[in-house]
Order: structure tokens, then C-alpha cells, then sequence
């Protein structure tokens, strides 16, 4: 297995290229299966998650093939509808083909995602959403089993502006036979990435990016060509990195008004953030200050992808902060490998109290899930000494090549196989 050995305490410096974002990909390529042609994506950045729905699709009958930095999906030839537990185990985000093939195909079988590290996460309102518009949804032997001839139009009000289930079915709607509504809908840029996507391709959707959409189904959809938008979170981890690490580097092709709340909290942390215009934007550490409080919320909150690696920054330095995560309910496990490196934290129910410490040391931790681990490269590389981060599989998931990213920029990081 890959681990990252970080030599902390070097200060970061120069510029840096965000890639296309990996919440966004996703969904864009479930899109695919809408539309009997090959669809074009641009600019796919090399993920362990963008493999892995790349398998499932193939699986499902979809011919998919890079192309100079992006991917070819076919999906003319589609003729499965089962989606198998040895894909969706390993990504939860593998349901975002239901929605697609019940609107396509009349039928899908999707294994159930089960738990996740970062808490239950289960699907309910994905499938209450589709039974709303008329589908069967049977559950048996671990798999849930949606059926439909042709999914109707609905008005559908979500508990939770659940992210992937918004795009599940607003992918379903945009083939159904008349106009659905969802409310309470996600608002997070990549819903609306994906919405802008369905438009290209003959679908009839308002409203996206605010909390109701409105879709009026049509018959067929046509392939799309398309460049996802900007990793937030990828540009928002190498924000932080800078805030920690004596930085000053420019983002490029970052899009700084899908950070709003995470940058508001960045410059309380006394960072300078700077907008240079054409989607570049400079960080430089600044005067750092510990002892600020923050609640992640759905977008456009603090985003909860960013949470860990906020705390990170919040470990070393003056003050004390109170972080109180209202998304997932157990995505604090990177608090006690933080805490071996000598950060001082103590959690209590949905909320962790960060005192600073003055510094915080190097040593042997695991990563235990895909934001987890980029917290701990960012504590490694302002700790003293050596961190071994084990486990990178995680990182990898939604990082491409992060190591040599911060490599570039300064850090000294290696990747070993352990
Ligand atoms: C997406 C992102 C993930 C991010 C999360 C929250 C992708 C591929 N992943 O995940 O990176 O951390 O949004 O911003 O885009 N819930 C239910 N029932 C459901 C669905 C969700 O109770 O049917 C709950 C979840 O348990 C969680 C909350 O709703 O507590 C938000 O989850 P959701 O927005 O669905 O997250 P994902 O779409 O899985």
C-alpha cells in the first residue's frame, strides 16, 4: 500500500493548477447514460473515483475511452441494469446511475451502498423521490430494485437537501412524462454544473442552483460535450495548506465564488486571500489566528468536504475553536490521528473543541477517509519532524497527485510503498 512521508515546516510557494471537480465528474458521467450517443468530458482529472464509475458503466454495457485528458462515454450500446456490490462498495456515489437507467430503461438494480466511515448515509429520500414519481422500488438481498415504464412528473420536497439524491432525480426527471418539482433541492455548484450539462443536452430544467428546481420531462436526450467546473475542495485544501505553512501561492483555474463561507472563515484565520481575476487567485498565510468557530452546513455553508482540513489549521497557533459538523454524524475520526501528532482537541457530540498548540509534532498516521487524509498532509507538513501518512488509497479517491502538487509548491512529501 502507497504512504505519503511529509518533512514538515517548509513554506510553500508558487502556483498551482486546480483540476475539474471530482462531486462534479461524477454525476456528469451517470448523465452519459441518458442518451443513447458518446458524450464528450473534458479535462477528468485522474481519480480512483472516476475509475471506478468508469468500471461500473463499462459494466453496464457503456463503451468508455480516454481522450486527450477527458473521457469518451458511449452509452448507445447499454444493456445492463444491475450495478453490483463489489462496484458500489467502494463508492458510495455508484447510485447516481439509478436515477439514469430507471428514466432510460424502465429499470435498475443497485446495490445498497451500506455504511460509510463518515456515517449511515443511506439513500431513502433517492428512492422515496423516484416513488413519488411513480417507480416500484422493491429492497431484497441487498440490493434495491426500481421499476418503472415511464417515470411521471412529481412534486417531490426533500427532508434533506441530499446532494447525489437532487441529482439522481433530476437526472430521472428530465426524461419522465411531465414537469417535477423538487424542493428543499440542493444548491451546491456541482447540482448545478450537472443541470447546465442536461440543458445542453435537451433537457428542460429551472431553477438550478437555487433551493427549488423545476424540471418538464422530455422524450430523448442528446450526447453532451462538456468541462466540469472547478474543484472547490481541491482549491479550498491547497487554500489551507497555504494559511498553515508560511504560504504564499497562486490557484489557477479556482473558482473563488464557490468558496464564499470557506474563505470568509480562511480570512478570520488570518489569511490574505486575493482575487487576481481569470480564475486565479492568490493565499498568503498572513498573520495566523487560531479561535475561530465554524458549523458546516449544505451549500452555500461551510462545506463539510472542508471541515477536517479547517481543523487542521486550526491546531497549530493561539485560541481556541469550536467546530461543530451538522452534515454527517461521525466525520470527527481524524481528531484522534491529529491528536498524535499533538493537537489538542476533544470532541462532544457534533462539536470538537481545538485548542492551539504551539506545535504540533510528526509522526505515524492512518488515513481513515478521503477528507481525513488530506487534514493529515496538511498537519504533516506544518509539524516538525516526519508524518507518515498510511492508507493513501483514500486520498487518491478525490486528489490527483497531491503529493506532487505540494511537491511543486515547496513541500517535502514523498509517496513510498509501504
Ligand atoms: C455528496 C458529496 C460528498 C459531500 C456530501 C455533503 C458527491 C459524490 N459526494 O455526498 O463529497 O460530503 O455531498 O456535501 O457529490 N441523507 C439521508 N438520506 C438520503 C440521502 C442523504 O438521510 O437519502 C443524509 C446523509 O446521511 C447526510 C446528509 O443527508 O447526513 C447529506 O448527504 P448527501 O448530501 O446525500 O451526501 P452525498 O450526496 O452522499
Amino acid at each position: 500500500m502507497d504512504a505519503l512521508v511529509i518533512e514538515g515546516g517548509r513554506p510553500l510557494r508558487g502556483s498551482v493548477q486546480i483540476g475539474a471537480a471530482k462531486n462534479a465528474v461524477l454525476p456528469l458521467m451517470a448523465a452519459a447514460l441518458l442518451a443513447g450517443g458518446e458524450s464528450h468530458l473534458r479535462r477528468i482529472p485522474k481519480l480512483a473515483d472516476v475509475r471506478t464509475l468508469g468500471l461500473l458503466l463499462e459494466h453496464l454495457g457503456a463503451r468508455v475511452r480516454p481522450d486527450n485528458g477527458g473521457l469518451l462515454i458511449d452509452a448507445a450500446a447499454v444493456d445492463g441494469r444491475e450495478a453490483p456490490y463489489e462496484l458500489v462498495k467502494t463508492m458510495r456515489a455508484s447510485v447516481l446511475v439509478l436515477g439514469p437507467l430507471v428514466a432510460r430503461f424502465g429499470r435498475a438494480r443497485v446495490s445498497l451502498p451500506g455504511g460509510c466511515a463518515i456515517g449511515a448515509r443511506p439513500i431513502n429520500l433517492h428512492l422515496k423521490g423516484l416513488e413519488a414519481m411513480g417507480a416500484e422500488v422493491v429492497l431484497e438481498h441487498g440490493y434495491v430494485d426500481v421499476r418503472a415504464l415511464r417515470l411521471r412528473g412529481a412534486r417531490i420536497v426533500l427532508d434533506i437537501p441530499t446532494v447525489t439524491g437532487t441529482e439522481n432525480l433530476m437526472m430521472a426527471a428530465a426524461l419522465a412524462d411531465g414537469t417535477t418539482v423538487i424542493e428543499n433541492a440542493a444548491r451546491e455548484p456541482e447540482v448545478e454544473d450537472l443541470a447546465a450539462c442536461l440543458i445542453a443536452m435537451g433537457a428542460r430544467i429551472r431553477g438550478a442552483g437555487s433551493a427549488v428546481l423545476e424540471i418538464d420531462g422530455v422524450d430523448a436526450l442528446i450526447p453532451f460535450d462538456h468541462t466540469p467546473i472547478p474543484d472547490r475542495i481541491e482549491a479550498g485544501t491547497l487554500m489551507a495548506a497555504a494559511a498553515l505553512c508560511d504560504g504564499d501561492i497562486t490557484l489557477v483555474g479556482a473558482r473563488l465564488d464557490h468558496l464564499d463561507a470557506f474563505v470568509v472563515k480562511l480570512r478570520e484565520a488570518g489569511a490574505e486571500v486575493t482575487d487576481l481575476g481569470g480564475q486565479r487567485v492568490r493565499v498568503v498565510s498572513g498573520q495566523r489566528r487560531c479561535g475561530v468557530d465554524l458549523r458546516t452546513s449544505p451549500h452555500p455553508g461551510f462545506p463539510t468536504d472542508m471541515q477536517a482540513q479547517f481543523m487542521a489549521l486550526m491546531c497549530k497557533g493561539t485560541g481556541t475553536s469550536v467546530i461543530t459538523e451538522k452534515v454527517f454524524e461521525n466525520r470527527f475520526m481524524h481528531v484522534s490521528e491529529l491528536s498524535r501528532m499533538g493537537a489538542d482537541i476533544t470532541v462532544e457530540g457534533a462539536s470538537a473543541m481545538v485548542r492551539g498548540v504551539a506545535q504540533l509534532s510528526g509522526a505515524r498516521v492512518m488515513a481513515t477517509d478521503l477528507r481525513a487524509s488530506a487534514a493529515l498532509v496538511l498537519a504533516g507538513l506544518a509539524a516538525e519532524g516526519a508524518t507518515t501518512v498510511s492508507r493513501v488509497y483514500h486520498l487518491d479517491r478525490g486528489y490527483e497527485a497531491l503529493e506532487v502538487k505540494l511537491g511543486a509548491l515547496g513541500a517535502q512529501i514523498e509517496r513510498i510503498k509501504e
